[in-house]
């Protein structure tokens, strides 16, 4: 081999990788520009950060009951479970769920009867109906969103319509026997 073709094939490859590298890189910067406005249009605002956590009394909600909250300026669901309840939650077979998940995976140990979660539908984020009085639990008697029709078993797991996650738990802890802080 000629040293001095061997040269030409080196700096001919060393360009393409270039070129290569700069096409991705032009791509990357592309879909950064277009994503940073998206990002911080989901972002949180300060005014939402700042009310990080909410504390909720539960002592008054009594099995059979569900009562709505705010968290982070959305609706959320405190239920309490009643026996029949519960042992409907754990009579399902949870491979066959859209989102598996068992009811004590959604609940704390030692409260599997206080069931907490977001009350905003995972299809489109409409408010499910079954945390008020009187309301529709739907079929599954859990909870039931009017707009397209998901129904909510009573872990809130997704047993029917479009909506593709079960309504999600937030997190949130125990302080005392009958206070709760979420978030
Ligand atoms: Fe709830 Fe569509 S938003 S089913």
């Amino acid at each position: 081999a000629i040293p001095g073709t061997m040269t030409v094939d080196d700096d001919g490859i060393r360009r393409r990788d270039f070129i290569n590298v700069a096409a991705v890189g032009a791509a990357g910067v592309g879909g950064i520009a277009v994503l940073l406005p998206l990002i911080s249009q989901m972002a949180p605002s300060a005014d939402v950060l700042a009310e990080s956590s909410t504390e909720i009394d539960v002592s008054s909600v009594q099995p059979g009951m569900a009562i709505k909250a705010v968290f982070r300026k959305q609706p959320l669901f405190v239920r309490r479970l009643t026996p029949a309840e519960i042992k409907a939650a754990n009579a399902v077979d949870v491979s066959s769920l859209r989102d598996p998940q068992t009811l004590a995976e959604r609940t704390k140990e030692g409260h599997e009867d206080l069931l907490i979660t977001m009350g905003v539908c995972t299809h489109l984020g409409c408010v499910p109906l079954g945390a008020g009085e009187g309301e529709n639990k739907g079929p599954f008697g859990g909870y039931f969103c009017p707009c397209h029709g998901s129904a909510y078993d009573t872990a809130a797991r997704i047993r029917k319509g479009p909506a593709p996650k079960n309504l999600e738990v937030p997190e949130y802890e125990f302080t005392s026997d009958t206070v709760v802080k979420v978030g």
